[in-house]
């Protein structure tokens, strides 16, 4: 018998931007369920990719200069070397620009065509005569029409919550030229949603899987109404084409939920299996792990999608909350919104498993990180009490009994229960299962603790040893469990123990006579966590730049008028150094400029930035760079620059730069480019710059 297909995924991240610490609570949790089934001798894969398509996208690489398919490639190349950080083991990691989802969108397309379940429609949406695009929500901003709330979103007006269309909002604006967009009518697809709500009720009360709130809410949409869903875009736009339309686009939410099915095409090559096998013949389960902001996606849409192909449904959509750091929203400014390699900088990776598994139930309330709860968790369990409790025992049977130990008493095996911890598993309920591993640990540390082997062993060699070797079998069931959450930790214990490729058939298995290897300390309590506040230095923009020509300001007899080279771009600013520094010494300099200055007119004269300077007593002195090249940035170690796009002068004034024994500084550190630090000639004792 051919053992039944499971296919595990989870939603696919944008390739849009870095994987986060909010990202991982759902790529860690659906790991650590695919591992565990697979240690129970499941024959189940684990599929994902980059989600490449949409207007975001196309903006943001148009923005950059580059061509969609670099961009998406670069953030393709980082996300997979995010998992692997994480230790998150995918079957198939795949991208949804690829030939075999263009291929399966097609298919589906057709098929709901041919059961008449497109149709096409004229709407009147709003367009960019500037930027000639159609502008989707979030690129358009205005007034709501409900509750005259100001620069809302094209979408929801977060003001009173109520719903609205771009074109409702008053005096709208493109968010991407700032221009006034005006009204146009465009075809557009539409798939008959509507016509589904029996279906999908019938598969929502049938499914037992479902979390109950999930079902929930999903049935309180259905009751509501569902309205058929617009599955096309215009151009410019990166995805696939409507087939038979040149100039009209599938939305990206249609593509992105086909890409599993994509992906685990990509799994299937050079395989005896086929994409079929999961999605098309009976025999298989599928099952999504996605956030509580994509319900309406996966519940609605895509069962809807997958009924109307004839394709199979997913078996369970389980669906987490998100990830709060210290009870908050994570946040640049409080410096809680770390990137997965970011965090990787602060801790082991393993420990971020260890601790959204602790915190993991089959919710969708939200989950916390708490900073100090992390440390003493990571510390107080998985240190004090697993870790210490195998390098006591291993490292004891190392020294007294040569690494030998014999066969453990059937009665200490038979003291031991897992079947809770292995039902807790298989229902995604993984707070329990850590709960009772350490409550097992606990026991193992008591039992040893107790029995006080180094005391014993002057008397009862024999009874020692029995102790011990009971203890290291135990040790082997603890690391079986664990296996998991840690799969590098228990890989190593794997090594100390001697043994290879543990499963769950092994738990409680006697290991009789048998020989141990060395143990070794693999893991350390930890300090605390500390987490760079985000510095206003973060917002500058400073660049330098050559003095290229100098003017006396035709209406203002303190004023020059420069022209400054920044790496190739020209601009202009005014500055008041005229009565400290003759042309000929300010021509040729390699200054600094603030470069996202807000703009402002000087006596009727454009001025684009300013330059830095030191305020001495002797009058303004020059910050300088002599071997940086032009257009350089300024940087200060440690502070990840993240410059807004325009700062004001006063916002400028509260960020504190000085000059000090002839070199500029923030905060104690030099201000310098990649080449060398700034000098501030003439300003030998701590003035400010600015
Ligand atoms: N591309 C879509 C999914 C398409 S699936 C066919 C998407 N991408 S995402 O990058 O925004 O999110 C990917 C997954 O990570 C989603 O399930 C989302 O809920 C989850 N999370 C993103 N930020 C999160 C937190 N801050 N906390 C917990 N999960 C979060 O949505
Ligand atoms: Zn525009």
């Amino acid at each position: 018998m051919t053992k039944k297909r499971i296919l595990v995924t989870s939603a696919l991240p944008y390739a849009n931007g870095s994987i986060h610490i909010g990202h991982l609570v759902e790529y860690i949790q659906t790991d650590i369920f695919v591992r565990f089934l697979k240690l129970i001798g499941k024959n189940a894969i684990y599929c994902c990719a980059d989600d490449t398509h949409g207007t975001p996208i196309e903006i943001n690489a148009a923005k950059k200069g580059v061509k969609p398919e670099d961009f998406i490639a670069k953030f393709f190349k980082e996300h997979k070397r995010d998992f692997d950080t994480y230790h998150v083991n995918f079957d198939s990691y795949y991208t949804t620009n690829s030939p075999e989802n263009k291929r399966y969108v097609k298919l589906i397309y057709k098929r709901l065509k041919q059961k008449g379940l497109i149709y096409t429609k004229d709407l009147e949406l709003t367009y960019c005569e500037n930027c000639t695009r159609f502008l989707p929500d979030r690129y358009v901003r205005g007034t709501c029409p409900n509750c005259d709330a100001q620069d809302q979103y094209g979408d929801v007006c977060e003001s009173c919550n109520t719903a609205h269309k771009t074109t409702d909002l008053l005096n709208p604006k493109c968010s991407i030229c700032k221009q006034t967009p005006v009204k146009k009518t465009s075809k557009h697809y539409f798939f008959k949603l509507s016509a589904f709500s029996d279906k999908l009720r019938d598969w929502l009360n049938k499914n037992k899987e479902l979390q109950p709130e999930v079902r929930n809410q999903v049935l309180e949409w259905i009751n509501k109404g569902l309205e058929d869903w617009n599955i096309s875009r215009d151009p410019p736009y990166f995805g696939f084409k409507i087939p038979g339309e040149e100039d009209k686009y599938f939305y990206v939410w249609l593509d992105a939920p086909i890409g599993y099915i994509a992906s685990t095409a990509n799994y299937c090559k050079n395989k005896d299996i086929t994409a079929e096998d999961y999605w098309q013949k009976p025999g298989s389960d599928i099952i999504h792990f996605i956030g509580k902001d994509i319900i309406y996606f996966h519940l609605l849409f895509w069962p809807a999608v997958l009924m109307g192909a004839d394709f199979n449904l997913p078996r369970n959509v389980l669906v987490h909350g998100f990830l709060t750091v210290n009870k908050q929203k994570m946040s640049k400014s409080r410096g809680t919104f770390l990137t997965a390699q970011e965090f990787a900088q602060l801790t082991k990776p393993e420990f971020l498993r260890f601790y959204y598994a602790a915190n993991l139930a089959r919710k969708m309330s939200d989950v916390d990180l708490d900073l100090s709860d992390f440390k003493d968790r990571i510390n107080n369990e998985l240190v004090a009490n697993v870790a210490n409790f195998f390098y006591r025992v291993l490292s004891y049977c190392n020294k007294t009994f040569e690494s030998n130990i014999i066969p453990a008493e059937k009665s200490f095996l038979d003291s031991f229960d897992y079947n809770d911890i292995i039902k807790d598993y298989n229902r995604v309920e993984f707070r329990s299962v850590v709960k009772k591993i350490l409550k097992i640990s606990s026991k193992g540390n008591k039992y040893f603790q107790d029995n006080e082997p180094w005391a014993l062993i002057k008397t009862d060699r024999e009874k020692t040893h029995q102790i011990v070797s009971n203890c290291v079998n135990l040790v082997k069931d603890i690391t079986i469990l664990l296996k998991p959450i840690l799969p590098i930790f228990t890989a190593e214990i794997e090594n100390q123990l001697n043994l290879k490729e543990l499963t769950t058939k092994q738990l409680k298995e006697n290991l009789g006579k048998h020989k141990i290897n060395k143990a070794e300390i693999l893991i350390k309590k930890i300090d605390p966590i500390k987490l760079k506040k985000f510095d206003k230095f973060a917002d500058l923009d400073l660049r330098i730049a050559k003095i290229d020509t100098v003017e006396k300001h035709p209406n203002a007899d303190k004023l020059y008028v420069l022209k400054l080279d920044i790496g190739g771009e020209e601009k202009q600013i005014v500055s008041g150094l005229r009565d400290y520094y003759e042309p000929e010494q300010l021509l040729g300099k390699k200054i600094v400029l603030v470069y996202n200055l807000k703009p402002a007119k000087l006596k009727g004269i454009k001025s684009e930035g300013m330059l830095l300077a030191a305020d001495t007593k002797q009058g303004p002195k020059l910050v300088l760079a002599e071997k940086s090249k032009s257009g350089d940035k300024v940087i200060v170690s440690q502070i990840k620059s993240n410059p807004k796009d325009q700062i004001t002068i006063e916002n400028f004034k509260k960020i504190k730069l000085y000059a000090k024994n002839n070199q500029a500084w923030y905060d104690k550190k030099p201000l310098k480019t990649s080449v060398e630090n700034l000098i501030v000639p003439g300003a030998r004792d701590k003035t400010r710059i600015i």
